[in-house]
């Protein structure tokens, strides 16, 4: 029989690696607490219909690497639908945001999630099928202050103290304005025109982006295709005053705060919700991937999904990436110890070393708990690989109540009295 395996692009995750996933988690909801955001938990998945009119047919997300399939009726009462594995979060953020009718509240929202997201992508290095992603959305009806340039401050002054906790050294912030869908169309008019003479020495991609979405242009990695980008119109030069005034306050609050930006006027990001300010985080360790988070400004999302205006703002970072690296600038990440190893001397004493067990990590100390069948030898070896200290529990030591403990590191053999043990092996002699 084939032996059966994780699908392709998709992985375990094991310990000791998932303690760095569950450190990054805990800083996240620290940080995220700090500025007042709570969490929101939606469905992983969702109507098709969603993400074709929330993130945009002519995205790569929606038209190649969606999972989608019909979802037969199993009742008269049900209809059959197309569902999709949510590719991203920000328009289930959005579509609960509607469906609970939050704007009615006159505040503004501020929610973060932490989950796996799908997409049918060719698999490499920090890039997976499925992914977890750390996303914050800040939303609101205008009357909040949605709309706020200070909201975008705050966010990206935000994600900069989240990575700098988080340990991420090195990291660069890429910022640009995509303007309102007016400013949009300008430009896509301006760009459409500037492609004309110099489009059939593209690739086929870009040929076909230049008739049904010019600004997808920008994304192109092909290398060939660069130096011709390079003389297209820049967005920046399409923004009506209200865009450039905004772009302006944001800027003039990252310099205030001391967030260092670089302007990059090709980050047009991939997804097709985007107003005014988009931005990604890189950084040089990851290779190609190299988009840390990314995020932006979704004005119309709401309104295009069937919803009120509600203006807003987020960012999904991408955890697999925040992990990958934490890990190529700390290779070797220091195993963790649990505090003692119970070994029990003879099966018979089994039974006590439980209860022992059971009255320490009651005490909140870290015990893994031998077994009696082991000889003292192996119990030695096995204890070395996981405790600081070893605890040998056998008939004289229930007599007496004396115990004996071994300190790994130091070398030191010690006798405790049962009732001390749990403080002695909380704070071991010479640690
Ligand atoms: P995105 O740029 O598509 O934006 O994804 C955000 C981040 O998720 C990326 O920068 C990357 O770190 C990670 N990511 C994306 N695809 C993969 C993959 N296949 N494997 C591993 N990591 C990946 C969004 O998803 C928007 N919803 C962000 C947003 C929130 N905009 C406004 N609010």
């Amino acid at each position: 029989m084939t032996t059966l395996k994780a699908v392709r692009g998709t992985r375990d995750l094991l310990p000791p690696e998932t303690a760095l996933w569950n450190r990054i988690e805990a800083t996240a909801r620290a940080v995220f607490a700090r500025y007042n955001f709570g969490e929101i938990r939606t469905p992983v998945f969702e109507d098709t219909a969603l993400f074709s009119r929330g993130v945009g047919e002519e995205t790569d997300i929606v038209s190649k690497e969606m999972y989608t399939w019909e979802d037969r009726a199993r009742a008269q009462s049900e209809k059959t639908q197309t569902l999709t594995l949510r590719p991203e979060n920000t328009a289930g953020v959005v579509r609960a945001y509607i469906e609970h009718k939050l704007g009615e509240t006159g505040q503004l929202q501020k929610l973060y999630y932490i989950g796996p997201q799908f997409r049918r992508e060719r698999p490499q290095k920090g890039r997976y099928r499925q992914f977890s992603q750390i996303g914050a959305e800040v939303i609101g009806p205008p009357s909040a202050g949605s709309e706020s340039p200070l909201r975008d401050a705050e966010v990206l002054e935000m994600l900069a103290t989240l990575l700098d906790e988080l340990g991420i050294e090195g990291w660069t912030l890429h910022l640009n304005s995509v303007g309102s869908s007016a400013d949009r169309a300008r430009y896509n008019d301006a760009l459409r025109a500037a492609l004309v003479p110099v489009v059939g020495q593209m690739c086929a991609d870009c040929q076909r982006r230049a008739v049904t979405n010019p600004l997808r242009v920008l994304d192109c990695k092909v290398p060939a295709d660069q130096p011709i980008i390079d003389t297209l119109p820049v967005i920046a030069d399409s923004l009506d005053e209200a865009s450039k005034a905004h772009f302006a306050a944001v800027t003039a609050a990252l310099d205030a705060a001391g967030v260092p930006y670089t302007r990059n006027h090709r980050l047009v990001r991939g997804l097709d919700y985007y107003t005014r300010t988009t931005f990604e985080f890189t950084h040089g360790g990851l290779g190609a991937q190299n988009a840390l988070l990314g995020g932006g400004r979704y004005d119309g999302l709401s309104e295009m999904i069937g919803g009120p205006k509600a203006p807003g703002i987020g960012f999904a970072m991408g955890e697999d990436r925040l992990v990958l690296t934490l890990q190529t600038q700390n290779p070797a990440a220091p195993q963790v110890l649990v505090d003692a190893y119970i070994a029990p001397v003879g099966e018979a004493m089994n039974a006590a070393a439980l209860n022992l067990a059971r009255e320490l990590r009651r005490q909140g100390l870290w015990v893994e708990l031998g077994d009696g069948s082991f000889r003292l030898k192996k119990s030695f070896e096995a204890a070395d690989k996981t405790a600081r200290q070893i605890v040998i529990l056998g008939e004289d030591e229930i007599q007496t109540g004396i115990l004996t403990v071994k300190n790994f590191s130091t070398g030191v053999q010690t006798k405790v009295p049962r009732g001390e043990l749990a403080v002695f092996l909380a704070e071991p002699a010479g640690a």
